[in-house]
């Protein structure tokens, strides 16, 4: 028998045809044909790419595999003595740090994030989204980004944060300007440098505004801990923020956004959600699935020496896991290419998996149980303007979404 060999793939020229963006599937399904374990180059280097369910579901939770390539053998730490502090601000997350690191850092916030916290945002999340829907019905079309997708949770995780109004659009100014970045395009990252030294001034600005004006928010709770002692770094402290700010709307907004345009392009679905509105469960968890609104996760690395599918994985090597194909792999899903909003079970890897386990997953999935159903209730038709493939695609795999959805609507009797 001879050695499991992997072939080389170039993973950025493979999503650089818009096509791809509008519709990842067929690059995916490539990916996945050509075997269990791929190599390519990105940004950081060489890496293994698993393209299918079952190595990426096995990885993804698998404590052999740092999320912080610094604790690696020999793995140079993303953040350094001399890396600007802008760039350690973007990299002292606990989405890549490891225990106990991680623990620590993921134990400060996930209090705010139970379940039960999440409930008690209901009335509030609803409150919101009739609010934006009462200025939509006004309009003969709608954009649905614009209109609910975007400042849903945007408004809902600024007020968490205890962001005050007067700030959240610059916030959102900036943050969209930053939606910009091609992850497929060093130069695009570098243009965005000004964007991120005036976003890190508003976060100091909150931190520092917290500090004079306590209130009931998570920036309060952050701050008298990093008062308390060592548990917080200043550093780490804003990172978190800036964590929060991000991950708590860029990828709602692309789960309501997708989901609400799949059931516009599937109406028979459409028509199964509005004669049985308790199927929004099931629903969006398809949505989830389908439409990948996180393409793929912060890449591991390994501790030790290891094997994937009977591929040898040396030590200190990195590995990228693309959720958004695992999602899409007939082998875990019947009918993987199927929109189905009854499917279940649905074991999508849409929140990743294990220690890293999206904290927001309970938010998330509460706005968008929220939000489209609201906004069916609202307009008895909803119809795209344009065709699918012409949207304005984001360029980017780790996010997937469009800029803008603008749907001709028809408000209900
Ligand atoms: C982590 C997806 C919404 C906060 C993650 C990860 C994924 C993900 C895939 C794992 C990253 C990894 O393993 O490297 C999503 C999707 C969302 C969503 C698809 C919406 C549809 C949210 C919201 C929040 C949030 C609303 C907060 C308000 C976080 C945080 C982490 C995380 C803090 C890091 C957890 C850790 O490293 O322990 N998310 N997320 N996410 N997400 Fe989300």
């Amino acid at each position: 028998m001879h050695m499991a060999e992997t072939v080389r793939v170039d993973l950025r020229r493979e999503f650089a045809d818009p096509a791809a963006r509008a519709d990842p599937g067929p690059v995916y399904a490539r990916l996945r044909d050509l075997g269990p374990v791929l190599r390519s180059r990105d940004l950081f280097g060489e890496t293994f790419v698993l393209a299918r369910h079952e190595e990426v579901a096995q990885v993804i939770r698998d404590p052999r595999f740092a999320s912080d390539r610094g604790n690696v053998p020999g793995g140079r730490p993303l953040a350094r003595w001399w890396t600007p502090s802008l760039l350690k601000l973007l990299v002292s997350s606990m989405v890549l740090k490891d225990p106990p690191d991680h623990r620590r850092l993921r134990n400060l916030v996930q209090q705010a994030f139970t379940p039960t916290m999440v409930a008690n945002l209901e009335g509030r999340v609803s409150e919101i989204t009739e609010e934006l829907l009462d200025a939509a019905v006004r309009r003969p079309v709608v954009d649905l980004m614009a209109d609910l997708a975007l400042p849903l949770p945007l408004t809902v995780i600024a007020e968490m944060l205890g962001v005050p109004p007067a700030d959240r659009v610059r916030f959102r100014t900036l943050l969209t300007a930053l939606q910009g970045t091609s992850d497929t395009n060093p130069v695009a990252l570098l243009r965005n440098v000004p964007h991120m030294l005036r976003l890190t001034r508003l976060l100091r600005g909150l931190v520092a505004l917290r500090r004079d004006q306590p209130g009931d928010d998570l920036v309060t709770a952050l701050v008298q801990a990093e008062e308390a002692g060592d548990r917080l770094s200043e550093d780490e402290l804003v990172s978190m923020i800036f964590l929060l700010l991000f991950a708590g709307h860029e990828t709602t907004v692309n789960l309501i956004g997708n989901g609400v345009l799949e059931l516009v392009r599937h109406p028979d679905q459409l028509q199964r959600l509005r004669d049985d509105p308790e199927l929004i469960g099931t629903a969006v968890e398809e949505m989830l699935r389908f439409t990948n609104p996180v393409g793929l996760v912060a890449p591991r690395h390994a501790r030790e020496d290891a094997e994937i599918a009977g591929v040898p994985i040396p030590r200190g090597s990195m590995v990228t896991l693309l959720i958004g194909s695992a999602n899409l792999d007939e082998a875990a899903f019947p009918d993987a290419d199927t929109f189905d909003i009854t499917r279940s079970p649905n074991r999508h890897l849409s929140f990743g998996h294990g220690a890293h386990f999206c904290l927001g997953a309970p938010l998330a999935r509460l706005e968008a149980r929220i939000a489209i159903p609201a906004l069916l209730r609202r307009f008895e038709r909803l119809d795209l303007t344009m065709p699918a493939e012409q949207l304005p695609w984001r360029p980017l795999i780790a996010l997937r979404g469009v800029e803008a959805l603008p749907l001709s609507v028809t408000p209900a009797g």
